[in-house]
Protein backbone atom coordinates (compact mmCIF):
# COMPACT_ATOMS: atom_id res chain seq x y z
CA UNK A 1 0.00 0.00 0.00
CA UNK A 2 0.93 3.44 -0.83
CA UNK A 3 0.50 6.97 1.17
CA UNK A 4 0.98 9.80 -0.84
CA UNK A 5 1.63 13.08 1.24
CA UNK A 6 1.38 16.33 -0.45
CA UNK A 7 0.28 19.83 0.62
CA UNK A 8 -2.37 20.25 -2.29
CA UNK A 9 -4.01 17.48 -2.48
CA UNK A 10 -6.18 15.72 -5.37
CA UNK A 11 -9.74 17.64 -5.44
CA UNK A 12 -10.88 21.03 -3.35
CA UNK A 13 -14.53 21.57 -2.29
CA UNK A 14 -16.88 23.38 -2.90
CA UNK A 15 -20.60 23.71 -0.80
CA UNK A 16 -23.60 24.00 -2.19
CA UNK A 17 -26.17 26.18 -1.10
CA UNK A 18 -27.96 22.90 -0.57
CA UNK A 19 -25.07 21.88 2.01
CA UNK A 20 -23.79 19.30 -0.55
CA UNK A 21 -20.00 19.10 -1.45
CA UNK A 22 -18.56 19.12 -5.00
CA UNK A 23 -14.92 17.95 -5.76
CA UNK A 24 -13.10 20.22 -8.14
CA UNK A 25 -9.58 19.23 -9.82
CA UNK A 26 -7.18 20.94 -7.55
CA UNK A 27 -4.68 23.55 -8.88
CA UNK A 28 -0.99 23.56 -9.87
CA UNK A 29 0.84 20.38 -11.88
CA UNK A 30 1.74 18.19 -8.83
CA UNK A 31 -2.41 17.88 -7.79
CA UNK A 32 -3.58 17.96 -11.83
CA UNK A 33 -0.97 15.33 -12.45
CA UNK A 34 -1.09 13.04 -9.47
CA UNK A 35 -4.87 13.43 -8.78
CA UNK A 36 -6.32 11.62 -11.93
CA UNK A 37 -4.07 8.84 -11.46
CA UNK A 38 -4.37 7.89 -8.01
CA UNK A 39 -8.23 8.71 -7.98
CA UNK A 40 -8.05 5.62 -10.47
CA UNK A 41 -6.77 3.10 -7.60
CA UNK A 42 -3.11 2.87 -8.67
CA UNK A 43 -2.06 3.78 -4.78
CA UNK A 44 -3.63 0.03 -4.14
CA UNK A 45 -6.84 -0.80 -2.35
CA UNK A 46 -5.49 0.81 1.26
CA UNK A 47 -4.18 3.61 -0.47
CA UNK A 48 -3.94 7.28 1.15
CA UNK A 49 -3.21 10.80 0.45
CA UNK A 50 -2.93 13.20 3.14
CA UNK A 51 -3.03 16.97 2.42
CA UNK A 52 -4.14 20.55 3.72
CA UNK A 53 -7.77 21.84 3.84
CA UNK A 54 -6.85 24.73 2.05
CA UNK A 55 -10.19 26.37 1.32
CA UNK A 56 -13.13 26.93 3.65
CA UNK A 57 -14.68 25.00 0.94
CA UNK A 58 -12.40 21.96 2.26
CA UNK A 59 -12.33 22.72 5.91
CA UNK A 60 -16.46 22.61 6.16
CA UNK A 61 -16.23 19.27 3.85
CA UNK A 62 -13.96 17.72 7.17
CA UNK A 63 -16.09 18.87 9.71
CA UNK A 64 -19.10 17.46 7.97
CA UNK A 65 -17.24 14.03 7.17
CA UNK A 66 -17.51 14.85 3.45
CA UNK A 67 -14.24 14.15 2.32
CA UNK A 68 -15.22 11.61 -0.21
CA UNK A 69 -13.12 11.03 -3.66
CA UNK A 70 -13.43 7.89 -5.64
CA UNK A 71 -10.30 5.42 -5.60
CA UNK A 72 -8.14 6.36 -2.60
CA UNK A 73 -8.57 7.57 1.04
CA UNK A 74 -8.11 10.96 1.18
CA UNK A 75 -7.68 12.99 4.27
CA UNK A 76 -7.44 16.44 4.59
CA UNK A 77 -6.10 18.03 7.90
CA UNK A 78 -8.05 20.58 9.11
CA UNK A 79 -4.75 22.50 10.22
CA UNK A 80 -5.03 25.91 12.64
CA UNK A 81 -5.59 28.11 10.34
CA UNK A 82 -2.73 31.12 11.95
CA UNK A 83 0.01 28.51 11.53
CA UNK A 84 -1.09 26.93 8.55
CA UNK A 85 -1.07 30.46 6.65
CA UNK A 86 2.73 31.19 8.72
CA UNK A 87 4.00 27.97 7.16
CA UNK A 88 2.59 28.43 3.87
CA UNK A 89 3.10 31.71 3.09
CA UNK A 90 5.99 32.78 5.19
CA UNK A 91 8.48 29.62 5.14
CA UNK A 92 7.24 27.62 1.93
CA UNK A 93 6.22 30.13 -0.35
CA UNK A 94 8.04 33.81 1.08
CA UNK A 95 11.31 31.37 2.21
CA UNK A 96 11.80 28.36 0.72
CA UNK A 97 10.14 28.77 -2.93
CA UNK A 98 12.55 31.72 -3.00
CA UNK A 99 15.24 30.28 -2.41
CA UNK A 100 15.30 27.65 -4.56
CA UNK A 101 14.31 29.63 -7.28
CA UNK A 102 17.22 32.25 -7.06
CA UNK A 103 14.39 35.05 -6.40
CA UNK A 104 15.82 37.07 -3.18
CA UNK A 105 17.19 40.41 -3.39
CA UNK A 106 19.17 39.70 -1.31
CA UNK A 107 20.49 43.80 -0.09
CA UNK A 108 16.85 43.30 1.15
CA UNK A 109 15.74 39.84 1.52
CA UNK A 110 15.38 37.50 3.85
CA UNK A 111 15.42 38.98 6.71
CA UNK A 112 15.32 36.10 9.85
CA UNK A 113 13.54 37.91 12.75
CA UNK A 114 11.27 36.98 15.04
CA UNK A 115 8.48 37.29 13.32
CA UNK A 116 10.06 34.53 10.51
CA UNK A 117 10.99 32.14 14.02
CA UNK A 118 7.14 32.31 15.07
CA UNK A 119 6.52 31.17 11.18
CA UNK A 120 9.10 28.34 11.17
CA UNK A 121 7.87 27.18 14.58
CA UNK A 122 4.56 26.49 11.89
CA UNK A 123 6.34 25.03 9.46
CA UNK A 124 7.16 22.29 11.91
CA UNK A 125 4.02 21.58 13.30
CA UNK A 126 2.39 21.61 10.13
CA UNK A 127 4.98 19.04 9.26
CA UNK A 128 4.73 16.90 12.47
CA UNK A 129 1.04 16.79 11.76
CA UNK A 130 1.34 15.65 8.56
CA UNK A 131 3.88 13.10 9.50
CA UNK A 132 1.38 12.11 12.35
CA UNK A 133 -1.61 11.69 9.46
CA UNK A 134 0.66 9.38 7.28
CA UNK A 135 2.16 7.42 10.00
CA UNK A 136 -1.58 7.12 11.22
CA UNK A 137 -2.65 6.17 7.81
CA UNK A 138 0.55 3.40 6.75
CA UNK A 139 0.43 -0.22 6.89
CA UNK A 140 3.11 -2.23 8.02
CA UNK A 141 5.71 -1.44 5.63
CA UNK A 142 4.16 0.47 3.43
CA UNK A 143 5.56 3.11 1.06
CA UNK A 144 5.16 6.75 1.77
CA UNK A 145 5.72 9.45 -0.98
CA UNK A 146 6.37 12.84 0.46
CA UNK A 147 6.22 15.49 -2.36
CA UNK A 148 7.71 19.30 -2.19
CA UNK A 149 9.15 21.82 -0.02
CA UNK A 150 6.16 22.35 2.28
CA UNK A 151 6.88 19.21 3.37
CA UNK A 152 10.55 18.77 3.76
CA UNK A 153 10.53 17.36 7.86
CA UNK A 154 8.01 15.06 7.40
CA UNK A 155 10.78 12.17 6.09
CA UNK A 156 12.86 12.60 9.37
CA UNK A 157 9.85 12.70 11.07
CA UNK A 158 9.09 9.69 9.42
CA UNK A 159 12.19 7.73 9.50
CA UNK A 160 12.11 7.75 13.37
CA UNK A 161 8.66 7.24 13.90
CA UNK A 162 7.96 4.76 11.95
CA UNK A 163 11.15 2.86 10.80
CA UNK A 164 9.29 0.15 9.01
CA UNK A 165 8.06 2.46 6.11
CA UNK A 166 9.39 2.87 2.88
CA UNK A 167 9.93 6.70 2.07
CA UNK A 168 10.97 9.10 -1.02
CA UNK A 169 10.49 12.35 -0.59
CA UNK A 170 10.11 14.34 -4.18
CA UNK A 171 11.08 17.84 -4.30
CA UNK A 172 9.21 19.27 -7.41
CA UNK A 173 11.19 22.81 -7.66
CA UNK A 174 14.72 23.63 -8.98
CA UNK A 175 16.89 23.58 -5.78
CA UNK A 176 19.25 26.24 -4.54
CA UNK A 177 23.15 25.62 -4.31
CA UNK A 178 25.65 25.03 -1.96
CA UNK A 179 26.48 29.17 -1.69
CA UNK A 180 22.46 30.22 -1.69
CA UNK A 181 21.37 27.12 0.81
CA UNK A 182 23.92 29.67 3.55
CA UNK A 183 21.60 32.17 2.89
CA UNK A 184 18.92 29.82 5.76
CA UNK A 185 19.72 30.35 9.53
CA UNK A 186 22.08 27.45 9.82
CA UNK A 187 19.38 25.79 12.31
CA UNK A 188 16.88 25.64 9.96
CA UNK A 189 19.36 24.64 7.03
CA UNK A 190 20.11 21.62 9.41
CA UNK A 191 16.89 20.57 9.86
CA UNK A 192 15.99 20.90 6.01
CA UNK A 193 19.04 18.92 5.03
CA UNK A 194 18.75 16.33 7.90
CA UNK A 195 15.28 15.53 6.84
CA UNK A 196 15.98 14.83 3.57
CA UNK A 197 19.15 13.00 3.82
CA UNK A 198 16.98 10.45 5.63
CA UNK A 199 15.19 9.25 2.41
CA UNK A 200 15.94 8.45 -0.88
CA UNK A 201 15.15 12.22 -2.87
CA UNK A 202 14.14 12.63 -6.42
CA UNK A 203 13.81 15.51 -8.36
CA UNK A 204 12.47 16.45 -12.26
CA UNK A 205 16.09 17.29 -13.39
CA UNK A 206 19.64 16.18 -12.74
CA UNK A 207 20.92 19.68 -12.17
CA UNK A 208 18.23 19.74 -8.89
CA UNK A 209 19.73 16.55 -7.93
CA UNK A 210 23.20 17.75 -8.03
CA UNK A 211 22.59 20.77 -6.34
CA UNK A 212 20.45 18.96 -3.51
CA UNK A 213 23.29 16.77 -3.08
CA UNK A 214 26.34 19.75 -2.87
CA UNK A 215 23.60 21.79 -0.77
CA UNK A 216 23.66 18.95 1.46
CA UNK A 217 27.05 18.49 1.95
CA UNK A 218 27.86 21.76 2.46
CA UNK A 219 25.37 22.24 5.43
CA UNK A 220 25.90 18.52 6.94
CA UNK A 221 29.46 18.41 6.02
CA UNK A 222 31.48 16.45 3.12
CA UNK A 223 31.10 12.84 5.32
CA UNK A 224 27.35 13.39 6.11
CA UNK A 225 25.68 10.27 5.13
CA UNK A 226 22.73 11.03 2.46
CA UNK A 227 19.98 8.78 1.12
CA UNK A 228 20.67 8.22 -2.69
CA UNK A 229 18.79 10.95 -4.86
CA UNK A 230 17.01 9.68 -8.39
CA UNK A 231 16.20 11.94 -11.22
CA UNK A 232 12.39 11.56 -12.65
CA UNK A 233 10.54 14.13 -14.66
CA UNK A 234 6.74 13.98 -14.75
CA UNK A 235 5.31 13.88 -18.04
CA UNK A 236 1.36 15.16 -18.49
CA UNK A 237 -1.54 12.68 -18.85
CA UNK A 238 -2.11 11.73 -22.44
CA UNK A 239 -5.56 10.28 -22.51
CA UNK A 240 -6.91 13.24 -20.16
CA UNK A 241 -5.59 16.13 -22.07
CA UNK A 242 -6.95 13.83 -25.27
CA UNK A 243 -10.30 13.91 -23.43
CA UNK A 244 -10.29 17.58 -22.86
CA UNK A 245 -9.51 18.65 -26.30
CA UNK A 246 -12.97 16.94 -27.69
CA UNK A 247 -14.68 19.33 -24.46
CA UNK A 248 -17.30 21.18 -26.22
CA UNK A 249 -16.04 23.73 -23.54
CA UNK A 250 -12.65 23.27 -25.33
CA UNK A 251 -14.05 23.65 -28.77
CA UNK A 252 -15.94 26.78 -28.17
CA UNK A 253 -13.04 28.60 -26.77
CA UNK A 254 -10.85 27.95 -29.69
CA UNK A 255 -13.45 29.31 -32.14
CA UNK A 256 -13.17 32.29 -29.84
CA UNK A 257 -9.83 31.99 -29.86
CA UNK A 258 -10.00 31.53 -33.78
CA UNK A 259 -11.86 35.20 -34.07
CA UNK A 260 -9.64 36.94 -31.92
CA UNK A 261 -6.24 36.10 -33.74
CA UNK A 262 -7.28 35.72 -37.40
CA UNK A 263 -4.86 35.19 -39.45
CA UNK A 264 -2.10 36.58 -37.34
CA UNK A 265 0.58 34.71 -35.68
CA UNK A 266 -0.30 33.42 -32.25
CA UNK A 267 2.43 33.48 -29.44
CA UNK A 268 1.13 32.28 -25.96
CA UNK A 269 2.27 31.92 -22.52
CA UNK A 270 0.68 29.97 -20.08
CA UNK A 271 1.38 30.56 -16.52
CA UNK A 272 0.77 31.23 -12.80
CA UNK A 273 1.22 34.89 -12.08
CA UNK A 274 4.28 34.20 -10.78
CA UNK A 275 7.31 36.20 -10.26
CA UNK A 276 10.02 33.02 -11.34
CA UNK A 277 8.08 32.46 -14.21
CA UNK A 278 9.69 35.71 -15.42
CA UNK A 279 6.51 36.55 -17.44
CA UNK A 280 7.48 40.95 -16.92
CA UNK A 281 11.12 39.70 -19.04
CA UNK A 282 8.68 37.74 -21.73
CA UNK A 283 6.25 41.48 -22.55
CA UNK A 284 10.16 43.19 -22.61
CA UNK A 285 11.38 40.44 -25.19
CA UNK A 286 8.30 41.21 -27.04
CA UNK A 287 8.33 44.92 -27.08
CA UNK A 288 12.01 44.64 -28.44
CA UNK A 289 10.60 42.43 -31.18
CA UNK A 290 8.09 45.07 -31.62
CA UNK A 291 10.80 47.67 -31.91
CA UNK A 292 13.80 46.21 -33.60
CA UNK A 293 11.78 44.23 -36.11
CA UNK A 294 8.62 46.21 -37.37
CA UNK A 295 7.65 43.97 -40.09
CA UNK A 296 5.70 41.64 -36.98
CA UNK A 297 3.75 44.39 -35.94
CA UNK A 298 -0.25 44.12 -36.26
CA UNK A 299 1.06 40.22 -37.45
CA UNK A 300 1.00 39.06 -34.04
CA UNK A 301 -1.20 38.55 -31.22
CA UNK A 302 0.25 37.51 -27.65
CA UNK A 303 -1.97 35.96 -25.80
CA UNK A 304 -1.05 35.20 -22.25
CA UNK A 305 -3.44 32.88 -19.97
CA UNK A 306 -2.26 33.82 -16.81
CA UNK A 307 -4.10 32.52 -13.30
CA UNK A 308 -3.60 34.43 -10.10
CA UNK A 309 -1.69 32.32 -7.51
CA UNK A 310 -0.48 32.83 -3.79
CA UNK A 311 -2.35 36.07 -3.62
CA UNK A 312 -2.00 36.36 0.29
CA UNK A 313 1.74 37.07 -0.19
CA UNK A 314 2.56 40.61 -0.69
CA UNK A 315 5.18 40.30 -3.39
CA UNK A 316 3.21 38.39 -5.59
CA UNK A 317 0.41 40.97 -5.71
CA UNK A 318 2.91 43.07 -6.60
CA UNK A 319 4.09 40.74 -9.39
CA UNK A 320 0.81 40.87 -10.46
CA UNK A 321 0.79 44.91 -11.26
CA UNK A 322 4.04 44.75 -12.71
CA UNK A 323 2.93 42.15 -15.13
CA UNK A 324 -0.33 43.92 -15.65
CA UNK A 325 1.56 47.00 -16.09
CA UNK A 326 4.30 45.72 -18.56
CA UNK A 327 1.59 44.37 -20.88
CA UNK A 328 -0.36 47.25 -20.50
CA UNK A 329 2.74 48.91 -21.93
CA UNK A 330 3.36 47.08 -25.27
CA UNK A 331 -0.30 47.67 -25.95
CA UNK A 332 -0.17 51.37 -25.33
CA UNK A 333 3.11 51.90 -27.51
CA UNK A 334 2.23 49.23 -30.15
CA UNK A 335 -1.86 48.91 -30.64
CA UNK A 336 -3.73 50.14 -33.69
CA UNK A 337 -7.20 50.78 -34.42
CA UNK A 338 -8.00 47.09 -35.08
CA UNK A 339 -4.56 45.14 -33.24
CA UNK A 340 -4.18 44.56 -29.49
CA UNK A 341 -0.74 43.39 -29.06
CA UNK A 342 -0.80 42.15 -25.87
CA UNK A 343 -4.15 40.41 -24.47
CA UNK A 344 -4.14 39.09 -20.94
CA UNK A 345 -6.37 36.60 -20.11
CA UNK A 346 -6.99 35.91 -16.29
CA UNK A 347 -9.66 33.60 -16.24
CA UNK A 348 -9.24 30.45 -14.47
CA UNK A 349 -10.50 28.34 -16.95
CA UNK A 350 -8.80 24.74 -18.49
CA UNK A 351 -10.62 24.14 -21.93
CA UNK A 352 -9.40 27.60 -22.78
CA UNK A 353 -5.92 26.56 -22.07
CA UNK A 354 -6.14 23.37 -23.86
CA UNK A 355 -7.95 25.39 -26.55
CA UNK A 356 -4.98 27.79 -27.35
CA UNK A 357 -2.40 24.92 -26.56
CA UNK A 358 -3.60 23.66 -29.95
CA UNK A 359 -3.66 27.08 -31.30
CA UNK A 360 -0.37 28.31 -30.62
CA UNK A 361 2.53 28.99 -33.47
CA UNK A 362 5.19 29.76 -30.74
CA UNK A 363 4.97 29.33 -27.13
CA UNK A 364 7.12 30.66 -24.42
CA UNK A 365 7.97 29.58 -21.48
CA UNK A 366 11.26 31.36 -20.28
CA UNK A 367 11.20 31.00 -16.40
CA UNK A 368 14.18 32.12 -14.18
CA UNK A 369 14.39 28.90 -12.53
CA UNK A 370 11.42 25.79 -12.37
CA UNK A 371 11.33 22.68 -11.48
CA UNK A 372 10.25 21.31 -14.62
CA UNK A 373 7.54 23.35 -16.56
CA UNK A 374 4.55 21.10 -17.49
CA UNK A 375 3.37 23.66 -20.01
CA UNK A 376 6.46 22.57 -22.10
CA UNK A 377 5.50 19.17 -22.48
CA UNK A 378 1.66 19.80 -22.44
CA UNK A 379 2.03 22.32 -25.21
CA UNK A 380 3.19 20.28 -28.23
CA UNK A 381 1.27 17.37 -27.21
CA UNK A 382 -1.86 19.65 -27.74
CA UNK A 383 -0.40 21.70 -30.16
CA UNK A 384 -2.10 21.26 -34.04
CA UNK A 385 0.06 23.61 -36.00
CA UNK A 386 3.91 22.50 -35.75
CA UNK A 387 3.97 25.05 -32.90
CA UNK A 388 7.92 26.37 -32.00
CA UNK A 389 8.61 26.12 -28.08
CA UNK A 390 11.06 28.99 -26.52
CA UNK A 391 11.90 26.82 -23.89
CA UNK A 392 14.19 28.76 -21.08
CA UNK A 393 17.85 26.66 -20.52
CA UNK A 394 16.67 27.11 -16.56
CA UNK A 395 13.61 24.88 -16.80
CA UNK A 396 13.90 21.12 -15.89
CA UNK A 397 12.13 20.45 -19.11
CA UNK A 398 15.14 21.91 -21.02
CA UNK A 399 17.13 18.99 -20.07
CA UNK A 400 14.19 16.78 -22.45
CA UNK A 401 13.23 18.97 -24.80
CA UNK A 402 16.23 21.56 -25.48
CA UNK A 403 17.06 19.75 -28.47
CA UNK A 404 14.25 20.62 -30.64
CA UNK A 405 13.20 23.58 -28.97
CA UNK A 406 14.79 27.39 -29.46
CA UNK A 407 16.55 28.03 -26.17
CA UNK A 408 15.39 31.48 -24.85
CA UNK A 409 18.41 33.22 -21.91
CA UNK A 410 15.74 33.80 -19.35
CA UNK A 411 17.57 37.49 -18.69
CA UNK A 412 19.10 37.83 -22.39
CA UNK A 413 16.28 40.59 -23.89
CA UNK A 414 17.92 40.59 -26.92
CA UNK A 415 18.37 36.80 -26.64
CA UNK A 416 14.90 36.09 -26.19
CA UNK A 417 13.63 38.66 -28.63
CA UNK A 418 15.80 37.24 -31.05
CA UNK A 419 14.50 33.80 -30.30
CA UNK A 420 10.75 35.07 -30.53
CA UNK A 421 11.88 36.05 -34.08
CA UNK A 422 13.48 33.06 -35.04
CA UNK A 423 10.23 30.79 -33.85
CA UNK A 424 7.79 32.79 -35.95
CA UNK A 425 9.55 33.29 -38.71
CA UNK A 426 10.82 29.56 -39.21
CA UNK A 427 10.15 27.88 -42.62
CA UNK A 428 7.34 25.04 -42.20
CA UNK A 429 9.77 21.97 -42.87
CA UNK A 430 11.68 23.13 -39.98
CA UNK A 431 8.84 24.12 -37.80
CA UNK A 432 7.38 20.45 -38.54
CA UNK A 433 10.22 18.39 -37.84
CA UNK A 434 10.88 20.11 -34.91
CA UNK A 435 7.19 19.74 -33.63
CA UNK A 436 6.99 16.16 -34.18
CA UNK A 437 10.22 15.74 -32.26
CA UNK A 438 8.89 17.69 -29.34
CA UNK A 439 5.83 16.02 -29.39
CA UNK A 440 7.69 12.57 -29.22
CA UNK A 441 10.30 14.11 -26.42
CA UNK A 442 6.88 15.31 -24.63
CA UNK A 443 4.93 12.24 -24.55
CA UNK A 444 8.07 10.22 -23.03
CA UNK A 445 6.99 9.80 -19.85
CA UNK A 446 3.64 10.05 -17.97
CA UNK A 447 1.93 10.44 -14.63
CA UNK A 448 2.46 6.56 -14.29
CA UNK A 449 6.19 6.39 -14.72
CA UNK A 450 6.83 9.09 -12.37
CA UNK A 451 4.83 7.81 -9.70
CA UNK A 452 6.31 4.27 -10.03
CA UNK A 453 10.11 5.75 -10.53
CA UNK A 454 9.36 7.20 -6.68
CA UNK A 455 7.40 3.55 -5.80
CA UNK A 456 10.64 2.02 -7.13
CA UNK A 457 13.01 4.39 -5.55
CA UNK A 458 11.25 4.81 -1.73
CA UNK A 459 13.72 2.42 0.84
C1 LIG B 1 4.39 24.31 -7.77
C2 LIG B 1 4.68 23.49 -6.54
C3 LIG B 1 3.45 22.70 -6.13
C4 LIG B 1 2.29 23.66 -5.96
C5 LIG B 1 2.06 24.44 -7.25
C6 LIG B 1 0.94 25.47 -7.12
O1 LIG B 1 4.22 23.50 -8.88
O2 LIG B 1 5.79 22.64 -6.76
O3 LIG B 1 3.69 22.03 -4.91
O4 LIG B 1 1.12 22.97 -5.61
O5 LIG B 1 3.25 25.11 -7.58
O6 LIG B 1 1.20 26.34 -6.07
P1 LIG B 1 0.23 26.47 -4.82
O7 LIG B 1 0.98 27.33 -3.84
O8 LIG B 1 -0.99 27.14 -5.36
O9 LIG B 1 -0.05 25.10 -4.30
Amino acid sequence: MTVVVSNRGPVRFEEDPGGTFRARPGAGGLASSLGPLLCSGAAGPDGAWVAAALSDGDRAAVRAGAVDVPGIRLRLLDLDAQTYRLAYDVVSNGTLWFLHHGLFDLVRRPRFDRRWREAWTGYEAVNRAFADAASDLAGDGAVVLVQDLHLALVPGLLREQRPDLRLAFFTHTSFCGPNSIRVLPTDAATALCTSMAAAPCGFHAARWARAYEASAREVLGAGAPLAPTFVAPLGPDPEALAALVDADTTRAAAAELDELVGDRALLLRVDRIEPSKNVVRGFLAYDLLLEERPHWRERVVFVARLNASRESLAEYQAYRLEVEQAAARVNDRWATPDWRPVVLDTRDDFPRTVAALGRYDALLVNPIKDGLNLVAKEGPILNRRDGVLCLSRDAGAWDELGSAALEVHPFDLEQAAGALDAALAMPADERATRATRLRELAGRRTPRDWYEDQLRHAA
